[in-house]
């Protein structure tokens, strides 16, 4: 720690950033009343790797339909899910689900405010934490996430790759909770977000419009887009994937998926990884044999779609078949199953990536009279 982050200076940027905020802060559906600290929790896991613009539409629905804690832990898990649907990383969804029962259970009800207290719930993390406890409850607890990591590497010229040094993450949690203006966590921790999304970003800072920039190290020194340093960049594993169309009587066959698994609870059209060397037709037949033990026929692909998740890069193609009644379905590698026609899919939580594909499928297939 240099004796300069510490300094009567590193108060007056803080001055100096929370009156840029009171200006320039965005007007968001969650800073309304940020008393709510149920409403913050919500708002803040959304946006865990999620753009604010994403997310103002999942928050807006999310608390017309779940308005309080109890009524979230009141909630059916696929009512849940289904209104996490296209939000991504659903264990986010389901982990507040199981955290909002734990507080009733626990808590009567009621979040704590502790940040020790906050992180014995499940999806609760120290980031999470500090900030419910700061924005709703005003405690001086610091936060640190991407945004503050950027503001606070440049404003100090902090040396290290956040990712791997843990010299540095602990040094960055310490100048994020020491610069905490007496009483003002609230505005101080989300002023430092606010800076990092709208001024301080990324690729193209911007220093002339910056509050602080005359306190900042790094555009002292040279550059600022040299901080922070971070090392090697993701390495990117692709993978192939195959959904299979099945028919019976104009209804479609959706599986969901086991909880315990990414996309845990989510419906999708039967789904395997495609091995290597494995024709994408066979693949979908045995998608269909390995959830619900089915054996299909006239296995034809229609079309493929990409996406990406985490550190996957997903080509995930889509195979129409047919069956022919015989045998019975079973959830083997499913949570259960079920014949669908169109207006009940709407009804079903189904991530992006498979909602794309079946819009694809309804374009592409042979008979243009039936309608999903
Ligand atoms: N990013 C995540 N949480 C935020 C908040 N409360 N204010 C600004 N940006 C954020």
């Amino acid at each position: 720690m240099t004796s300069s982050t510490d300094s009567a200076a590193s108060m007056s940027f803080a001055a100096d950033l929370l009156q840029w905020y009171a200006s320039y802060k965005r007007s968001l559906p969650w800073r309304v009343n940020q008393d709510n600290a149920y409403a913050v929790w919500i708002s803040e896991i959304m946006l865990q790797q999620t753009t604010v613009n994403a997310v103002i539409g999942f928050y807006n629905r999310w608390m017309e339909r779940f308005p309080t804690l109890t009524s979230l832990a009141d909630a059916p898990l696929d009512d849940v899910l289904k209104h996490w649907a296209g939000l991504g990383y659903y264990a986010r969804a389901r982990n507040l689900k199981k955290a909002a029962e734990e507080v009733v259970r626990r808590f009567d009800g009621v979040l704590p405010i502790s940040v020790d207290q906050l992180m014995t719930l499940p999806g609760i993390g120290r980031y999470t934490a500090g900030a419910i406890s700061s924005i709703a409850f005003g405690l001086e607890a610091p936060i640190v996430d991407a945004n503050v990591i950027r503001v606070l590497c440049r404003l100090f010229a902090l040396h290290g790759d956040p990712k791997t040094s843990s010299v540095l993450q602990k040094q960055l949690w310490h100048i994020a909770e020491s610069s905490i203006p007496t009483g003002k966590a609230r505005d101080y921790n989300q002023a430092l977000m606010e800076l990092g999304a709208l001024v301080c970003q990324p690729s193209a800072p911007q220093c002339i419009r910056c509050p602080i920039s005359r306190h900042c190290e790094a555009k002292r020194t040279g550059d600022p887009t040299v901080f922070p340093e971070f090392g090697v960049t993701k390495k990117w594993i692709e993978v192939t994937h195959v959904s299979c169309f099945v028919e019976l009587d104009n209804r479609l066959l959706i599986v969901q998926r086991p909880l315990e698994q990414l996309w845990g609870g989510l419906w999708e059209l039967p789904r395997v990884a495609v091995l290597s060397d494995e024709p994408v037709d066979l693949a979908a037949k045995r998608a269909v044999f390995e959830t619900v033990g089915l054996i299909v026929d006239c296995v034809r692909p229609f079309g493929s779609i990409r996406h990406v998740v985490t550190n996957r890069k997903v080509s995930l193609h889509g195979c129409d078949a047919t069956w022919s009644g015989e045998g019975e379905p079973k959830a083997l590698a499913c949570r259960q199953f079920a014949w669908v026609d169109a207006a009940e899919l709407e009804r079903y939580a189904i991530s992006s990536p498979q909602l794309e594909l079946l819009a694809h499928w309804r374009k592409t297939r042979l008979q243009p009279g039936l309608q999903y």
